[in-house]
């Protein structure tokens, strides 16, 4: 079985940009990401640089360079610079809001089934320290139609509800939330929003102020190609005077940028290098490498839906550069299978696809970026039909 796609493969970029194994059909862009070397290289720079004279570098150096990657990421994502900071990761950006609010005995967290894990888990955490609780919304999915999840989220909202937890694009079901509907109906209701964007930068066109959402956290490690460890949180100007870091250092009290700025001695050199993932992404296209990626996804997800004679977890209107499919297997939907099945896949056929248990039923979630041509899907569709 040939694919033949419609989609133009970027054909100008090589995967030789990438250090990613040739011989694997990396369909996993989405937990995360891949680096191409000449962001890579700059990384390296600000390393040497902070090597060569460090004293000078973290005391004089970084604080105008930390602070003008800060302003060229914000203008990427339509924010003012002074209303984002870096942080390690979008982990990272929910639990710094998490760990930032006063929650009292019976207050409510509202987050979805389809939320990541470990933000859920952050979440509960922090509920079961003030005594409050965590709310689940169940969205349908497969889905059809966004209002079915406006229509869930709003069925589990409540007087006690303090935060809403939502995902921009979501981890296990990769399925876009309308997240300008979501946080109007939240906020009206009295709730605080986080939006989860850690897929957003580099995937869907941002203006994150837009939004409504009192926060934004999001990740330039995953759809940007920045260096791992390059995530930031937006925070709206009424939250900024309440959202502290998880590290409490020299800038606390300084203000909200100077108090995420320094948070102790660590290495700066992936959100230093963040403009230079910005550059690439644009020499690819930018907005023309975000509509081919989501493209090639939503093409390639039909078909290998077709091929296995099963469906996808959402329509293209809800598709970005990811998609699930459902798997051609009767068996259990068990996590542990999922695992087992995603272990597999490496082992015998070197595909590097997220297998994940969802509502009962085995998904693939496949990616979409610059380096992924159809016959990488052409792998994952041949070996299931053997394996179903
Ligand atoms: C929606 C969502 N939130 C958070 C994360 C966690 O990202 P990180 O490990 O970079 O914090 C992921 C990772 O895939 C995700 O999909």
């Amino acid at each position: 079985m040939t694919f033949v796609s419609s989609i133009s493969s970027c054909a100008e970029i090589s995967r030789d940009e990438w250090l990613l194994d040739p011989v694997v059909a990396f369909l996993n862009h989405g937990s995360y990401g891949a680096t191409p070397r000449t962001v890579l290289a700059e990384q390296d720079r600000w390393r040497a640089r902070m090597e060569r004279r460090p004293t000078h570098f973290m005391s004089e150096e970084l604080p105008p360079a930390l602070r003008a990657a800060a302003a060229r990421l914000a203008a990427f994502v339509g924010s003012e610079a002074q209303d984002l900071v870096f942080v390690e990761n979008a982990t990272a950006g929910c639990n710094t809001v998490l760990a930032s609010l006063h929650l009292a005995p019976g207050d409510e967290i509202l987050v979805t089934d389809h939320d990541y894990a470990a933000v859920r888990k952050a979440a509960a955490h922090a509920a079961a320290r003030a005594g409050a609780r965590v709310v689940e919304a169940a969205v349908p999915f497969p889905l059809d139609d966004p209002a079915q999840i406006v229509a869930a989220v709003a069925g589990r909202l409540g007087p006690r509800t303090r935060l809403a937890i939502l995902d921009h694009v979501t981890s296990p079901t990769a399925v876009i939330f309308p997240v300008r509907e979501l946080t109007a109906l939240c906020r009206a209701a009295g709730a605080l929003v986080l939006i989860d964007g850690a897929h957003g930068p580099g995937m869907l066109a941002l203006d994150v102020p837009s939004i409504g959402a009192d926060w934004y956290t999001g990740n330039c490690h995953k759809w940007l190609m920045a260096p791992k460890g390059s995530g930031f949180l937006w925070a709206s100007p009424q939250r900024q005077a309440d959202t502290h870091p998880l590290v409490i250092s020299h800038g606390f009290g300084l203000g909200f940028t100077a108090a995420f700025d320094w948070i102790g001695t660590r290495d700066p050199s992936a959100w230093l290098a963040v403009p230079a993932a910005i550059d690439f992404h644009q020499r690819l296209g930018g907005p023309a490498l975000r509509e081919r990626n989501a493209a090639l996804a939503r093409e390639q997800a039909t078909r290998l839906a077709g091929i296995w004679n099963t469906a996808r977890g959402a329509p293209d209107p809800l598709t970005g550069a990811m998609a699930t499919v459902r798997l051609p297997l009767t068996d259990p939907a068990t996590p542990e299978r999922a695992q087992d099945l995603r272990r597999k896949l490496f082992a015998d056929h070197r595909i590097e696809v997220p297998v994940t248990a969802f509502v009962g039923a085995l998904w693939a979630r496949i990616s979409a970026h610059a380096y992924n041509r159809p016959a990488d899907y052409e792998r994952l569709a041949a070996c299931f039909r053997r394996m179903g």
